[in-house]
């Protein structure tokens, strides 16, 4: 390293007023050190330290205090009750160590911390990281980044994520029931909008319908059936993959009735289908069964003359497609139809330039995705979210996938999840799949992931600089999360 970059660094600890906390002792590696301190270390307290030119982000990952005077060979608690008594007011017996983290060097202007190649020496001073540089890692005032919360460590440190990021690379929000990933959504969805972002959420406990903001957009939960193509209404209709003549059967009668205004859908189709009962038999008969029996379910979401779900999108705006009174099958029918038609829409808008289409990029959130887009059964919302797991960066859609139930979550989709938000999980299973299919996590996260509280969230991926401990900001006004009184509410009513 030559002089000059040493004294620069040497200037640069100096402007920055720092605080001593200790020194690495012992060996070093390029990502772990040991340190001695002046003070107890707090467990995810962020230092700081200087070498070869290198500055460099640490943080405590254990944390030790211990004394030589009152050490583990005393047997008699009279002894150490004298130890203690005697030892004059003020004198140190007590020595704390920790072991740190390196998390990277901060020298480059990239979005990105990398760790040094070489250790930090032992002697080297280690010292509490100043609110700015911890601001210039975790709130860059750069326009695609917005702030949800605070570090938990360092309350007055804004931690700002890469909305780009979301869009390009999807967004993973874990954790066990209550532990605050819906006011994570509420709080993306209106900052996103404050910055004229359009984002759709599927709400299927009418969670989001009363956010208070002036971009919000709540969409009635209808389908089009003229709009629905053969797999779609087939699948409502329950006709299986393999039920060929059954699907052909189908497939005539949609194409012969056409949306002509004349005649309605579900009358012209019933009447169409017998009218093929001399040429298919019994698979017609079957597929007027199945519309028979089915019609009064599917009339409660489906209704002629709506038109294209895209059409009802506000954007700029929090779309909220209330799911609330809906059951889990027509929901899975309507959330896959809304994503195939946003992929649609948002190639037509890429490939026209923005002048058809969907002209801006959206994101679009998952709520309970356990349920649509489960592990080891097949749902309609599966096949079109992993489409656009795989294709939507290129067209500009980001996927949230929210759930209380990670393992229940297909591996694929889940491994498609460049960022993350994950709270509180305690359950092991849902800690190992996490761990086996989501990139960035690494082991000493998940050890953190017990120890969360309400409202505590670690991020990972390419819309943090460094995985970071945040403290997410509250929506107030998103009270139906809250759990239910059931004492109070049946005193009162008693
Ligand atoms: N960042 C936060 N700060 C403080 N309290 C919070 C925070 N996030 C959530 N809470 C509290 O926890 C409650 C539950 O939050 P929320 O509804 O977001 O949880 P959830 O993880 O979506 O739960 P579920 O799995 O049931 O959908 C909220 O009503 C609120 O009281
Ligand atoms: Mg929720």
């Amino acid at each position: 390293m030559s002089l000059a970059k040493q004294s620069r660094g040497i200037e640069a600890s100096r402007e920055l007023q720092l605080e001593l906390v200790g020194y690495i002792v012992g060996e070093s590696r390029p990502y772990r050190a040991e340190i001695v301190a002046f003070r107890p270390l707090m467990m995810g307290e962020y230092l700081y330290m200087e070498y070869y030119g290198y500055r460099v982000l640490a943080m405590v990952s254990s944390s030790i205090t211990g004394s030589n005077v009152i050490n583990n060979n005393l047997v008699d608690p009279r002894d150490i009750e004298r130890l203690v008594k005697n030892i004059r007011v003020g004198e140190k017996i007590y020595y704390y160590r920790g072991t740190i983290k390196i998390l990277g060097s901060i020298n480059g202007d990239g979005d990105k911390l990398y760790i040094p190649p070489i250790p930090p020496p032992p002697g080297s001073e280690v010292y509490k990281a100043p609110k700015s540089i911890l601001s210039s890692i975790f709130s860059p005032e750069k326009d695609m980044y917005i702030r949800i919360g605070t570090l938990l460590r360092e309350p007055d440190v804004e931690v700002r994520v890469n909305i780009n990021r979301v869009v390009s690379r999807h967004l993973g929000i874990l954790a066990m029931t209550g532990m605050g990933k819906s006011n994570l959504v509420a709080l993306l969805a209106k900052r996103i909008a404050e910055i004229g972002g359009t984002i759709i959420i599927f709400d299927y406990h009418g969670e989001y319908r009363f956010l208070k903001s002036r971009y919000l957009n709540v969409i009635k939960p209808k389908l089009d059936p003229w709009r629905l193509d053969l797999e779609e209404i087939a699948r409502l209709l329950n006709i299986p993959r393999n039920a060929t003549r059954q699907r052909m059967v189908l497939h005539e009668c949609l194409e012969s009735i056409g949306n002509t205004g004349n005649v309605s859908f579900f009358d012209g189709l019933k009447r169409c289908i017998q009218t093929r009962i001399g040429k298919y038999g019994i698979s017609a008969q079957k597929v007027l069964d199945a519309l028979i029996a089915y019609e009064g379910y599917l009339k409660r979401f489906l209704e002629e003359g709506i038109g294209d779900v895209i059409d009802k999108i506000v954007l700029g705006y929090i779309n909220v497609v209330d799911l609330s009174e809906i059951h889990v099958h027509q929901a899975d029918a309507i959330i896959s139809h809304w994503l195939e038609r946003l992929l649609e829409g948002r190639k037509i808008g890429v490939w026209s330039n923005g002048s058809k289409g969907i002209p801006t990029p959206i994101i679009v959130v998952i709520e309970e995705a356990h349920v649509f887009i489960p592990t080891d059964e097949d749902s309609a919302t599966k096949r079109s979210a992993s489409s656009i797991a795989r294709e939507g960066r290129k067209f500009g859609i980001g996927l949230v996938v929210v759930s209380q139930r990670p393992r229940g979550l297909d591996p694929t989709i889940l491994s498609q999840l460049g960022n993350l938000a994950i709270l509180r999980i305690v359950h092991p299973e849902d800690q190992a799949y996490v761990a086996k299919y989501c990139e960035p996590i690494t082991q000493d996260l998940l050890d953190e992931l017990p120890g969360l509280n309400i409202g505590e969230a670690i991020l990972l991926g390419e819309w943090v600089s460094i995985p970071t401990i945040t403290k997410i900001d509250l929506v107030e006004e998103k009270v139906s999360g809250f759990d239910i009184d059931a004492v109070s509410i049946w005193r009162k009513s008693f």
